[in-house]
């Protein structure tokens, strides 16, 4: 791990630095206007009593926030902008506005680490050069990892799953593997994760593996869902909770296969529709949509490239890593988490951990990528 840290200091600090502020000033490149935003902004959902009641719910908590005084991470001033000083090492901006970056010198055979250089060496370095010598550190590092896929941590985190998912706990002492329906049988954990979010009868509801994972730990094994759902993922440098550890450990018994969710059931295809409004609706204190940040080719924030989610080409590459361990963070991050994150970044309400606004917008996302490869735990930034 330390040697990765010094592969890519600037993802690490990128990381810690991704603020308020930045995040709108740096999607790049905000040249024109594409379709979607120029096109009003999609109604509400009219059909499906879920997810029209879905929505509301999600609209309640909106209004809720804002009354509140705003969702609450955007109740915090608004940094100032801090002026740019150029020997500090930078994160690179793609924004036209900037100052056109001289032409890039070519790069050292060794990655150079910024951290490390002496200052003088480090303002030599344009923003350019820093950014694809962090990205070739990624690259390399996720060479490396798939050269050699049991370097990969989550594979821990998978095989504490496997155990979870094996272990008879609970006043009736009964394991997942000997009550839980994954959808292909009591107990079915291969190919799985790969055909979820699904409709399941018995909760009358679509769920994702991780809401469904939960679902049967409550249902079977007594568990207090609604404690674990009240902080459901880890902080930095934790390890993945139990459902993430079992999600982990069901994604690996798809690898190789292809996304193939659900899209039949009438509430399946519900869900769908619902994340894909979702996905273009534009909300909250700083009137994003999932799109803003995901509906476009090279678009990125500071170093990390943005998937254009909504186009099956890149879903299919991003998707189906999920869950996935996150280097910043040192932990594996489910899918749940992810959209979690993303919430927060546009300021809305907290997303809740296994909701039908959850679900939907993974159904959509897992629709978008059909037919791509299953490839989890994957790595991520
Ligand atoms: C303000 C910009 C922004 C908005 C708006 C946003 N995201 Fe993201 N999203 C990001 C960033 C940045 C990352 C990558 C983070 C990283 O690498 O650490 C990301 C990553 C993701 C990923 C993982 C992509 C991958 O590489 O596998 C998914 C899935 C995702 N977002 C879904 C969503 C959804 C769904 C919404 C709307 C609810 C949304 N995002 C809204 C910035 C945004």
């Amino acid at each position: 791990m330390q040697a990765l840290r010094k592969l890519i200091p600037g993802a690490v600090m990128a990381g810690a630095t991704l603020m308020l502020g930045s995040i709108a000033a740096i999607i790049a490149p905000p040249v024109t206007t594409p379709a979607w935003a120029q096109a009003p902004t999609p109604p509400l959902p009219t059909k499906g009593q879920r997810a029209r009641k879905a929505y509301e719910e999600h609209l309640r908590k909106m209004d809720e926030a804002e009354k509140a005084g705003g969702a609450k991470p955007a109740a915090r001033p608004l940094p100032a902008p801090a002026p740019r000083k150029a020997a500090a090492p930078a994160p690179a901006s793609t924004s036209p506005a900037a100052a056109p970056a001289p032409a890039p010198a070519p790069l050292p055979a060794t990655l150079p680490s910024p951290a490390a250089a002496p200052p003088a060496a480090r303002s030599a370095m344009s923003a350019t050069e820093q950014d694809t010598a962090t990205e070739r550190g990624l690259d390399q590092y996720r060479r490396m990892m798939k050269a050699d896929p049991w370097s990969n941590p989550a594979l821990l985190d998978a095989d504490r799953g496997e155990a979870l998912w094996a272990a008879r706990l609970g006043p009736g002492q009964v394991s997942l593997a000997e009550t839980c329906d994954l959808g292909k049988g009591v107990g079915v954990v291969e190919g799985a994760f790969a055909e979820m979010p699904r409709y399941f009868k018995d909760a009358d509801r679509v769920q994702d593996t991780e809401t469904r994972i939960l679902w049967c730990m409550q249902s079977y094994q007594d568990f207090n869902a609604a404690a674990f759902r009240k902080n459901p993922h880890p902080g930095g440098g934790q390890p993945v909770r139990e459902v993430g550890a079992i999600a982990t450990f069901i994604a690996t018994k798809s690898a190789g296969m292809k996304i193939a969710s659900k899209a039949d059931h009438p509430k399946e295809k519900e869900a769908i529709a619902l994340g894909e409004q979702l996905f273009f609706r534009r909300q909250g204190p700083f009137d994003f949509s999932c799109a803003t940040c995901h509906a476009g080719t090279g678009k990125r924030i500071r170093l990390q490239p943005l998937p254009f989610l909504s186009e099956p080409k890149e879903a299919k590459v991003a998707i189906g890593e999920w869950p996935a361990y996150r280097v910043s963070t040192t932990h594996v991050m489910t899918m749940q988490h992810r959209l979690l994150d993303c919430y927060w970044q546009m300021r809305l309400h907290r997303l809740d951990f296994g909701s039908d606004v959850s679900v939907a917008l993974s159904a959509y996302l897992y629709d978008r990528a059909r037919d791509g490869e299953m490839a989890a735990p994957g790595v991520k930034r």
